[in-house]
């Protein structure tokens, strides 16, 4: 996520004003995004911290307290330090910190600079902090600002959305595949996936959701059939699957120490 977060920030149209500073702990990663991005500053934690007064801790919640040591010598109540996990609480890392903090969620879309970004104001940030963050975000996508209590039902759309969009659409291809094999799997992938891409921009044309099911739903029809099909099994699967990740991100916050 980290290196996802430069790549699109270093090549947004809108260019940055500042300097772009990244640190890893297996510097071997950094070497390959400078070399593709000469601009990129690169550093050890500390250093970051010291050179940056915007810090963005993309580590897993399991290595947080472990970088949050190698910074907090630095920090001070001028940083603005972002979080882009939920299982990390934002009063959790107010209460370990002396700067400024708040959540941003990022979603794989940034890759291509599109999707949304969650932006989750913290105990101590500032309206200017937010502003700075929300001018930063647009640059690679569309920013969207929750409190943080919305946050698991949020990253389950925008975040996590990218891996379910593509199970869902892996699976659409292997049924086809398995109904008519003699069309290779390979072409199912690209008739889904280029299905998908159209219809996410039908709203460009004015046709959104219920209109899409009124245009190619006639009642009695194979898609109203495939679609009753769909509600049968859809609404408990979608239910599974915002209560196991709930469920999983509060056994994993309570495995947090910072
Ligand atoms: N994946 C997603 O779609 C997504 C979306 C939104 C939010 N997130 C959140 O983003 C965070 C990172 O996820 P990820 O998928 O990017 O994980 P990842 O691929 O494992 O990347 C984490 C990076 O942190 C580095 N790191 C660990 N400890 C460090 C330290 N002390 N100092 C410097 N670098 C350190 C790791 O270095 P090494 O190279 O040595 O392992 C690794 O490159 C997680 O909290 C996750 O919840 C992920």
């Amino acid at each position: 996520m980290g290196s996802m977060l430069v790549r699109a920030l270093l090549g947004a149209d809108r260019r940055l004003e500042e300097d772009v500073w990244a640190s890893n702990r297996s510097p071997e990663k950094l070497e390959d995004l400078s070399i593709h991005y000469h601009q990129l500053r690169a550093g050890e934690n500390l250093e970051l911290a010291r050179e940056c007064l915007t810090l963005f801790l993309c580590v897993r919640p399991v290595d947080t307290a472990e970088a949050l040591e190698e910074i907090r010598p630095a920090l001070t109540a001028e940083h603005l330090l972002v979080l882009i996990t939920n299982v990390v609480g934002l009063e959790q890392l107010a209460a370990a910190v002396p700067c400024r903090t708040a959540k941003v969620i990022p979603s794989f879309a940034q890759f291509v600079r599109r999707g949304v970004s969650l932006l989750i104001p913290g105990p101590r940030s500032t309206k200017d902090d937010i502003a700075r963050l929300r001018d930063l975000l647009e640059r690679v996508s569309r920013v969207y600002e929750i409190s943080e209590s919305q946050s698991r039902a949020a990253t389950n759309v925008v975040s996590c959305g990218p891996g379910f969009l593509a199970r869902f659409c892996a699976g659409w291809a292997e049924s086809a595949y398995e109904m008519q094999p003699d069309i290779p799997k390979g072409d199912w992938e690209f008739l889904v996936w280029e299905t998908v891409r159209a219809v996410a921009e039908l709203p460009r044309a004015g046709i959104a959701g219920k209109e899409i099911l009124e245009e190619v739903s006639t009642p009695g029809g194979m898609t109203y059939e495939g679609l009753q099909a769909m509600d049968e099994v859809l609404p408990a699967m979608w239910g599974e699957v915002m209560r196991r990740t709930a469920e999983r991100e509060k056994v994993l916050r309570e495995a947090i120490r910072l």
